[in-house]
């Protein structure tokens, strides 16, 4: 059975991909991803110039998931525009790009830069949790919403969706999606990582990782019931104007599937392809695929927001 789906008109064969983040900042890393049976290739969210990241230790996998203060290391805008015709090449599979600022002024020119590319879809991350000094966008309405008119004001007719940040409370969800309403946002990723949590080692008595005195984002298990309500919510508000796509703590087909009901038109994955490498798109297509049969879903669409309410 196929798990193929769609975003904003964009055809997945598969309805799990890589979340930005892990392993797709070189040509060679998305290169392995663009080869696997991963439904797309999204590239490192990408800064006008190159960037080192933050000092080291700076990602530690734990039982349930992981921790993270990367701090967007990437390669800057040249190289992602010079890379995408070679990754154009080599697959056929959507190409998204990610993208943030230091400043709002990068925005637009980083968000034209990729309308004028050969991507499919653009994520504007308006959520990472690891700038020294810079809060997450997506908690800041009013900027939320000027750059979303700037960015639209763009023009083009490459599709445009936003990485958010989790979300702990409906007036939350209500004023963002009042705000989401306004514009032609094709979809909505759902969530980054769980900013600023803490992990800490009792033996050495130290936190995990260096950056930020330790603060840093949560990816895993641990998140997947914020992700699920996220998913969920902005599904109820949004789902039949915009596309959601799922990412949080997928680590098998069955949480794949937990989000197909919860409204998700696709998945990413992060933590798990960090952990397991890429042929995890592969299982975790096998394993929902069986799910669906065995309950008897015909595809995707058949399935997509089915929760069942007690
Ligand atoms: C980074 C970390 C994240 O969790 C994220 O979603 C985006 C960027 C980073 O620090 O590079």
């Amino acid at each position: 059975m196929s798990t193929k789906t769609q975003i904003a008109g964009v055809e997945l064969h598969s309805y799990i991909f890589n979340a930005s983040g892990p392993k797709d900042v070189t040509f060679d890393e998305l290169t392995i991803i663009a080869d696997s049976h991963a439904g797309g290739v999204v590239i490192k969210t990408c800064t006008l110039e190159p960037r080192e990241g933050n000092e080291e230790p700076r990602y530690c996998d734990v039982p349930l998931g992981s921790i993270n203060s990367m701090g967007l290391p990437n390669l800057g805008l040249k190289a992602y525009i010079d890379m995408v015709p070679t990754l154009r090449a080599r697959t056929k599979k959507p190409i998204i790009a990610s993208l943030a600022g230091m400043k709002p002024d990068d925005f637009p020119v980083l968000t034209k830069a990729f309308i004028d590319s050969d991507v499919d879809l653009i994520e504007l991350n308006f959520s990472c949790p690891n700038l020294k000094g810079k809060p997450q966008i997506g908690y800041d309405f009013e900027m939320t919403e000027q750059l979303l008119k700037d960015l639209f004001a763009l023009g083009g007719t490459k599709p445009i969706g936003i990485k958010l940040p989790p979300y702990f409370d409906p007036a939350h969800w209500d004023a963002a999606a009042a705000i989401f309403k306004k514009f032609p946002i094709a979809f909505l990723t759902c969530i980054n990582s769980v900013g600023n949590t803490l992990i800490i080692d009792a033996d050495t008595e130290t936190p995990l990782i260096k950056p930020k005195g330790g603060f840093g984002g949560l990816g895993g298990e641990y998140i997947k019931p914020v992700a699920l309500a996220n998913v969920r919510a902005f599904s109820q508000m949004l789902g039949d104007r915009m596309a959601i796509i799922g990412v949080g703590g997928i680590k098998t087909g069955r949480d794949a599937f937990e989000f197909l009901l919860c409204g998700a038109d696709a998945v990413q994955v992060g933590t798990i392809f960090m952990q397991e490498g890429a042929g995890c798109f592969e299982r975790i297509d096998r394993e929902l695929a069986e799910i669906l049969k065995k309950k008897g879903y015909k595809n995707i669409a058949a399935a997509k927001g089915k929760l069942k309410i007690l």
